[in-house]
C-alpha cells in the first residue's frame, strides 16, 4: 500500500483497498468496515465516490474500475492474476506451445493481418485434464500480451440467486471488455451445460444465450479463454464459436524432467544426474503433482543434513510402495539402463530382484556406476 501511495497510483490503491475489503469481510468484519470506510473516502476525494459505491452494491458496472461482485453474497465474481513480475513459459509439447506462440504473434501483427482482411484470434478454448497448465498458459499469454488476466470465479457466479446468473455473467464480461483484459472462463463445462440437460431450467438456457451473445460480441482487443476438463459436456453451439481449440495433455517424460529441473530452482545442480531417474517415478502424473513433490523434497533437503541422494531416497521410499509390480519393473529397467544406480541399489529401492533386472536390462553398466554421484 505504501509503495502504491508513494507512486501516487490512486486508482491502484482503490483497487487494492477493495480487494482487502473482500478478503477480510468474513474473517475480520471490523477491519473490513474500516477499510471500506477508507475506500469510500479515497473515492470521494478523487471525485468518483458514486461509481465506487455503485460497484460495491453490484449494480450497473460499466465504466468502473472496481471488479464486479455478486449483489447478495458480495463475493467477487472475478479473480485477478498479477504476473507483472514475469512468468516462465509453460512446459508444453512443441505443437501446443507453438499454437500459443502463434496467438501472441498474431496480436503483435494485427495491422498486417487487417491489411489482408484478417483478424487476430480473439477467443481460445483450452481442453485437458486437471493440473496440466491450462491456467498457467492463460497467465503466460496475459504476460506476453501485456494485459491483465481476470478469471471468472464460477463458484460465485453459479451460487448467485436464480435469475442473477445471467446478470452476473454480463457484468463480468462488461468489466473484462472495458479493461481490455484477458478473461479466463474456468470450468467452462459447469456454466455451459448442454441445453438439453435433464436439470435444464430456464436459467441454464438464459446463461447459454448470454454466453453465445457475449462470445460473438467479444472485442478483438481483448481475449477470451474458456478452459474445461470435459469438452463433451460443453454445448457444441458454444464450442463452435471459439476461434481455436488447444488440447493439453499429461506431460511427456521429457517435460517431466524439464519441470523437475525448473522446480528444483537453486538445488538443480545438486540433483543433476538424478533428474532423469526421478522423472520416471512421475510417469502418468501432472506437473502440478511434480511441483508439489519437488517442493517437499527441497524443504526436506534444506532442513536436514542429508545429501541430495538421501533426499531422493526418502522421496522414493514414499512413492515406490504404491507402485504396481509392473511399474516397479519398468522403473528398475529404466534406472539400470541409465546407469545412475547400481543393480543392488535398484533392488534395495524397488524390491525388484537383481536377477530380474539383469535379465531385462543386461549386465550392470560399469561406466555408469563409476560416474554416479
Ligand atoms: N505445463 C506446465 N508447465 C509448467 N508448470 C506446470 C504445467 N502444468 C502444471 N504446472 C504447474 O502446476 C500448477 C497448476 O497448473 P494449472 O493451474 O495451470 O493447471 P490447470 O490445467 O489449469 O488445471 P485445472 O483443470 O485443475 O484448472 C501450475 O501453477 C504450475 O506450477
Ligand atoms: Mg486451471
Amino acid at each position: 500500500m505504501a509503495r502504491l501511495a508513494a507512486t501516487g497510483a490512486q486508482e491502484d490503491i482503490r483497487l487494492y483497498l477493495a480487494k482487502l475489503v473482500r478478503r477480510y469481510r468474513s474473517s475480520d468484519p471490523v477491519l473490513a468496515a474500516k477499510l471500506e470506510d477508507a475506500l469510500k473516502r479515497t473515492a470521494a476525494a478523487s471525485g468518483r465516490g458514486a461509481a465506487v459505491l455503485r460497484a460495491d452494491t453490484g449494480s450497473t458496472l460499466r465504466s468502473q474500475a472496481i471488479p464486479p461482485v455478486d449483489r447478495d453474497s458480495r463475493l467477487s465474481l472475478v479473480r485477478m492474476f498479477d504476473d507483472r513480475g514475469g512468468i516462465e513459459p509453460p512446459l508444453l509439447p512443441a505443437d501446443v506451445l507453438s499454437q500459443l506462440e502463434a496467438v501472441v504473434a498474431e496480436r503483435r501483427n494485427v495491422e498486417l493481418l487487417e491489411r489482408r482482411g484478417l483478424r487476430a484470434t480473439k477467443s481460445l478454448a483450452f481442453v485437458g485434464p486437471p493440473g496440466v497448465g491450462k491456467t498457467l498458459s492463460a497467465r503466460w499469454l496475459a504476460v506476453q500480451l501485456a494485459k491483465p488476466l481476470w478469471v471468472l470465479d464460477l463458484t460465485a457466479v453459479m451460487s448467485s440467486l436464480l435469475g442473477r446468473t445471467g446478470h452476473n455473467l454480463r457484468s463480468v464480461f462488461d468489466y473484462a471488455r472495458e479493461q481490455e483484459a484477458i478473461l479466463l472462463l474456468d470450468e467452462f463445462d459447469a456454466i455451459a451445460k448442454r441445453r438439453g440437460d435433464d436439470s435444464d431450467v430456464g436459467e441454464i438456457k438464459r446463461v447459454v444465450t448470454v454466453m453465445l451473445q457475449e462470445i460473438e460480441d467479444w472485442p478483438a482487443k481483448s481475449m477470451l479463454i474458456a478452459a474445461t476438463n470435459h469438452q463433451e459436456m460443453v454445448d457444441p453451439a458454444l464450442w463452435r464459436r471459439f476461434d481455436a481449440v488447444v488440447h493439453f495433455q499429461n506431460p511427456t517424460q521429457q517435460s517431466i524432467a524439464s519441470a523437475i529441473r525448473r522446480f528444483m530452482g537453486a538445488d538443480a545442480d545438486a540433483f543433476d544426474r538424478l533428474v532423469d531417474p526421478m522423472a520416471w517415478i512421475f510417469s502418468g502424473q501432472t506437473l502440478s503433482d511434480v511441483e508439489r513433490a519437488i517442493g517437499q523434497l527441497r524443504r526436506r533437503l534444506a532442513l536436514s543434513a542429508i545429501t541430495p541422494r538421501e533426499a531422493l531416497q526418502a522421496m522414493l521410499d514414499e512413492r515406490i510402495p504404491p507402485l504396481k509390480k509392473s511399474e516397479r519393473l519398468h522403473l528398475a529397467i529404466a534406472w539400470a539402463q541409465s546407469g545412475v544406480f547400481s543393480h543392488s541399489e535398484i533392488n534395495e529401492i524397488t524390491g525388484v530382484s537383481r536377477d530380474t533386472i539383469r535379465k531385462h536390462a543386461g549386465p550392470a553398466n560399469r561406466v555408469g556406476r563409476r560416474r554416479r554421484k
